[in-house]
């Protein structure tokens, strides 16, 4: 059961950024669900094309595939029209694309660093741009860009996206300065893992997801309802203060200290 009206979004129209799969797909059911009309944007076609069909069938609201992908500004710029267009509108933004794999620093080629800043740090800047020229320089808005944690201290073999959500969490502060006035809010949600993802699969399969949950302060790993609900909560009226925002969800996790196992056998 939502805590949240299920007209809270009646009216609104979001374009969605890796919209077909994880997190951010989550994140768009949530939206539909309290009556927003999606575009779900993805390079893979087949992906967002059946998720939006999917997401207009099972929450009666209209829902819009776009293949593009964010390293083209150009097809996001048309990706962007298309949602104006067939939609009337764009109210919302959420950045959900993102590369991720686990490689040793040294292993890594500028390529592959490269395709990760590509996808995370200036695809995030590509949408936010076509979004503010296509309509929400004129009429606000309000943009969410799903940041991380790992990058708050050290990840072993993530140099790449740590790096590119530094940048994100950059992005985020500084276009919520400049565009606030504007009526843009541009804030950020950084999850930690997130258990139900491809991605954890992949990134901490069985036993480490397990010791990983066993680590995190309220001792599971997070959902991707979760950070469906947190974005709602950001982009509804209930977050009309929050512009600037990088709001962790991730247990307390990233709030662990190395001292922190010695001082608890302590208590
Ligand atoms: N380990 C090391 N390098 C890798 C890699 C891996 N697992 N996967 C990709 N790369 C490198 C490639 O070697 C290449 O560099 P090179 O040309 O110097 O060899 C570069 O990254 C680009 O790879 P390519 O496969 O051509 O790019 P792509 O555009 O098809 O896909 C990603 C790149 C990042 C999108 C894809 O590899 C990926 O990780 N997809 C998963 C997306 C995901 O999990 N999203 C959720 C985020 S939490």
């Amino acid at each position: 059961m939502s805590p949240f009206r299920t007209d809270l979004f009646a009216g609104r129209v979001a374009l969605l950024t890796g919209g077909g799969t994880g997190i951010t797909r989550g994140i768009a059911e949530m939206l539909a669900a309290h009556g927003a009309e999606t575009v779900l944007v993805s390079r893979k076609a087949e992906h967002v094309m059946s998720a939006a069909t999917e997401i207009e069938q099972t929450f009666k609201r209209r829902s819009l595939g776009f293949a593009a992908d964010v390293r083209q500004p150009e097809s996001l710029e048309v990706a962007v029209a298309y949602a104006v267009k067939e939609l009337g509108r764009l109210d919302i933004l959420v950045n959900g694309a993102a590369g991720n794999f686990p490689c040793p620093s040294g292993d890594l080629t500028p390529n592959g660093f490269g395709t990760v800043i590509d996808i995370d740090a200036k695809g995030t800047f590509n949408a936010c741009r076509a979004a503010y020229h296509a309509w929400m320089r004129e009429h606000g808005g309000s943009i969410l860009n799903i940041s991380a944690t790992l990058h708050y201290g050290g990840t072993p073999g993530q140099v790449h996206v740590a790096a590119a959500k530094a940048a994100v969490d950059a992005l985020t502060r500084t276009l919520a300065v400049e565009w606030g006035p504007l009526g843009i809010r541009s804030n950020a949600i950084a999850p930690g893992p997130i258990g139900d993802t491809e991605g954890a699969k992949r990134l901490f399969p069985g036993e480490v997801g397990e010791r990983i949950a066993a680590a995190v302060p309220i001792q599971r790993l997070g959902t991707i309802a979760d950070i469906a609900a947190l974005a709602l909560f950001v982009l509804s009226d209930a977050g009309a203060n929050l512009n600037g925002a990088i709001i962790p969800s991730d247990g307390g996790l990233s709030l662990r200290g190395i001292f922190d196992q010695a001082f608890t056998s302590r208590l």
